[in-house]
């Protein structure tokens, strides 16, 4: 066993370019991905040929999604994705978990389209999983993967904190949630070290402002989140793979790694990031610098 990586993109030239690397196992879209890779080519290209394309290329599954809510018009949709695209490579239909848009009555039509596709053998990607319990009702519907999204739980945790995108970090940046619990923590010991009992301490409503805005309802970070799902699937033997995803940097796949997914979906870039260190790049150019003749000699074929 060992931990696969998708590309996360639906932009070929990256897909075709990260084939050729030889580390790719799989592929991951979504509509706004999509949208991306349209716009981009200022709509000149028919979107069937485009993901014929991308499927022709990727080694592995490749996840599409539907774009209907209702749970008839998913599995519909699905079918037809799956019908359409299969003879050109490894096609999974990508499901939210819960497509509701508000008060529309919708939250379980994912779950049930999730139940009726695995009944009839069609793969799907739960995507959208932001808890543990979503999760958990992913794998009881029958889903092969589940997709919780690292990135935007630690988005929104740093967003309860205060933090602003692009203000206080950059979308790429690492979240360190150790750091964020060392300094919560001196400051809730300032806070309760003036209550005189441990229920007065407990209600302390500082205490608890606190404490609610640095975590997700007991979910401390996206690398956490990944954590508690795949713990969850080991207890009870569920088979569901865990695809990280919203992955946006190298140390969050180091640690989806460390913490056991099945699979990390990455952007391009973070695949790079990957590979790269400053130590390595500087021992190249050292290395490259200390050849002498006599060793190119060896390779000059005679
Ligand atoms: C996964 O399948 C999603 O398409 C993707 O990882 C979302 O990433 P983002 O939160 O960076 O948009």
């Amino acid at each position: 066993m060992f931990l696969r990586i998708f590309i996360d993109s639906a932009e070929i030239e990256e897909i075709k370019k990260a084939c050729e690397w030889g580390v790719i196992d799989g592929a991951t879209t979504n509509p706004s991905l999509i949208k991306k890779a349209v716009n981009r080519r200022n709509g000149k290209i028919t979107m069937e040929d485009y993901i014929k394309e991308i499927l022709k290329t990727v080694p592995g599954p490749v996840s599409l999604e539907v774009i209907a809510v209702k749970a008839d018009e998913m599995v519909e949709q699905a079918k037809l994705l799956y019908e359409k695209f299969s003879p050109y490579g490894e096609v999974v239909i990508k499901i939210p978990v819960n497509p509701s848009l508000g008060d529309d009555g919708l939250d379980f039509d994912g779950l049930k389209a999730i139940k009726q596709l695995s009944k009839e053998g069609i793969p799907v990607n739960c995507t959208l999983v932001m808890t543990p319990e979503q999760a958990i009702l992913a794998a009881k519907a029958g889903a092969t993967y589940v997709s919780p999204f690292a990135g935007r739980i630690d988005d929104y945790i740093r967003a309860k904190m205060g933090m602003k995108i692009g203000v206080d970090f950059k979308k790429g940046d690492y979240f360190d949630y150790n750091l964020i619990c060392r300094v919560r923590d001196l400051r809730l010991n300032e806070i309760i070290s003036g209550c005189g009992s441990v229920v007065e301490a407990y209600k302390n409503q500082d205490a608890r402002n606190l404490t609610y805005i640095s975590q997700d309802n007991g979910v401390f970070s996206g690398v956490d989140l990944v954590a508690k799902i795949v713990k969850i699937y080991r207890n009870y033997g569920y088979k569901t793979q865990v695809i990280a995803s919203s992955i946006r940097n190298a140390r969050q796949v180091r640690e989806v790694a460390e913490v056991g997914a099945d699979i990390a979906t990455l952007p391009f870039e973070v695949i790079l990031e990957m590979v790269r260190h400053y130590k390595t790049l500087e021992g190249m150019r050292d290395f490259m610098s200390d050849v002498v003749p006599q060793y190119e000699e060896i390779f000059r074929r005679k």
